[in-house]
């Protein structure tokens, strides 16, 4: 899954590149290509007629293949003004996943110099990568795979190129291993079988792996997980992941919420609702992956663990009823007045084992509420945290790893909405900024560690294919933590 043995080099000329190679050119709007005279060379006369005649498209993704001496392939790029690495790195997928479509298994990259040179080296890598993801995991014919076999980029930017395409390339592989665990079925990826995987995973990357079952979480006292698992035939399992030096002064545990199945519960969704609830072990996929992207980068100077809890929701003759009382971990009692508000649940005594555990920085990653795509679509997650400075580092860390977050206030009128009569709390707080009285309930959990929590309900899951990516797992966080590692690591 891992080691694709794909060829990457940097080279300073196109001059230099192989027949055989389609050279990709990011087109943008009003682009007369100055800044490129080989590609300019390359495509000859009939290269400037077609830019002339506007043949050749800077809408945002559009393809537009000439050949002259080699195969040209010029991709949309949009506006100067809203070129960021993130869009650059769409646009490459975007090349690439054209391309391979059509055969072409060695991709050159041209620099314009539209980012900084880690950036473009990120971004190309972990676009042209991306962009021949395949969801197909299960398909047994009319399967098309796509072949790639060498990425070149051009470049005279120099060794930042080098260390960028490193991280774009550890990040793409780790990502499409999330997205492969979030297209899985959910009759396939079980808590069990997620757990194995998990632990395949660790073994091939020199990762510590604990798996705790049902009965180690009992003895936890973990009543708020072990409630939700409760309504399932499926046993949970609580899957850790350890990488560094466990004595570093900064531990950053980073956490996921890992429903192979949300059916709802006795507060059953509609059928409708559940058709993308094997996803919702989204956040617990970009953790165990990102946790073989960190061990494979290796960064000093700090411990990294990765915790999931994986479990289903279902509505069994076992299953939590809208009104009992649970009692987590730390002792605090819940009032479960709505069964399909699941994630938190799990989340409290996951969160709080963690911070047990003695972790400095937490994050957590959950496909956690509709509030959150109803706030900001399908566009960016939310992060909510305490204290907000570091929310801010983390959303820093986002961009760096090319994904979008937005910041969300933790006000305490927030927890005060889940006010319960019976009990310490309740695990609804109403239709008003869901997403924000979901990461309120959380904060009860953890202690005074720095904790960040980030929605990735609207972006772990592509609801329709686009040019850059197919429908499915999208592997959203994967970036997020990687970054986040690195900002944490001493040199
Ligand atoms: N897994 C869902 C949230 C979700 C919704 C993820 C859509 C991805 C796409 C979560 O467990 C859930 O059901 N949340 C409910 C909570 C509500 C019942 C309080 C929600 O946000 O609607
Ligand atoms: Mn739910
Ligand atoms: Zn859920």
């Amino acid at each position: 899954m891992t080691d694709s043995g794909l060829q990457l080099a940097v080279k300073s000329a196109i001059a230099g590149i192989d027949r055989e190679s389609v050279i990709i050119v990011p087109f943008l709007e009003d682009d007369n290509l100055a800044d490129v005279p080989e590609v300019a060379a390359l495509g000859g006369q009939q290269l400037a007629d077609a830019v002339a005649r506007r043949e050749v498209r800077a809408q945002s993704y559009d393809v537009t293949m000439v050949h002259g001496s080699s195969p040209l392939a010029f991709v949309g790029a949009g506006s100067r003004a809203d070129l960021d690495a993130l869009k650059l790195a769409r646009v490459c997928a975007a090349a690439s996943r054209y391309v391979t479509g059509r055969g072409f298994t060695r991709l050159a990259i041209v620099d314009r110099r539209l980012v900084s040179a880690f950036e473009f080296g990120q971004a190309a890598v972990e676009g042209a990568i991306g962009g021949t993801y395949d969801p197909g995991v299960r398909k047994t014919r009319d399967r098309t795979p796509r072949r790639l076999e060498s990425i070149t980029l051009v470049s005279g930017q120099g060794s930042s190129v080098e260390e960028g395409a490193r991280v774009g390339r550890i990040t793409a592989e780790a990502r499409s291993i999330a997205r492969d665990l979030v297209n899985l079925p959910p009759n396939d990826l079980t808590p069990r079988s997620f757990a194995e995987r998990a632990q395949a995973l660790a073994a091939e990357n020199a990762l510590a792996c604990d798996v705790l079952d049902e009965q180690r979480m009992t003895e936890l006292k973990m009543g708020s997980l072990l409630g939700v698992a409760a309504g399932s035939a499926e046993p949970p399992r609580l899957i850790v992941l350890r990488y560094g030096d466990a004595a570093a002064r900064i531990k950053l545990a980073v956490v996921g919420k890992g429903l192979t199945f949300d059916s709802g519960g006795l507060s059953l969704k509609t059928a409708e609702g559940m058709e993308t609830m094997k996803g919702d072990m989204g956040g617990g996929a970009v953790v165990v992956a990102a946790m073989v992207a960190i061990a494979r980068l290796a960064p000093a100077g700090l411990s990294v663990t990765g915790y999931v809890g994986a479990t289903e929701n279902m509505p069994g003759g076992a299953a939590m009823r809208p009104g009992d009382v649970l009692t987590a971990m730390t002792g605090e009692t819940i009032e479960v007045l709505n069964t399909d508000a699941e994630g938190r649940l799990v989340l409290a005594d996951v969160l709080a084992y963690a911070a047990q555990q003695g972790a400095t920085h937490i994050v957590d990653f959950a496909t956690l509420t509709g509030g959150a795509v109803v706030a900001l679509g399908h566009t960016a997650s939310a992060v909510i945290a305490r204290p907000a400075a570091w929310g801010e580092q983390v959303v820093e860390a986002a961009a760096e790893g090319l994904e979008r977050t937005w910041q969300m206030p933790l006000f305490e009128e927030y927890r005060r909405a889940m006010d319960s009569e019976v009990a310490d709390i309740k695990n609804v707080g109403g239709r008003a900024a869901s997403a924000l009285t979901a990461a309120a309930f959380l904060a009860d959990f953890v202690g005074d560690q720095l904790w960040a929590h980030v929605d990735i309900a609207g972006t772990a899951f592509a609801d329709k294919d686009s040019p850059f990516r197919p429908r499915g797992g999208t592997g959203e966080g994967v970036g997020t933590i990687v970054a986040l590692a690195r900002r944490l690591a001493s040199a």
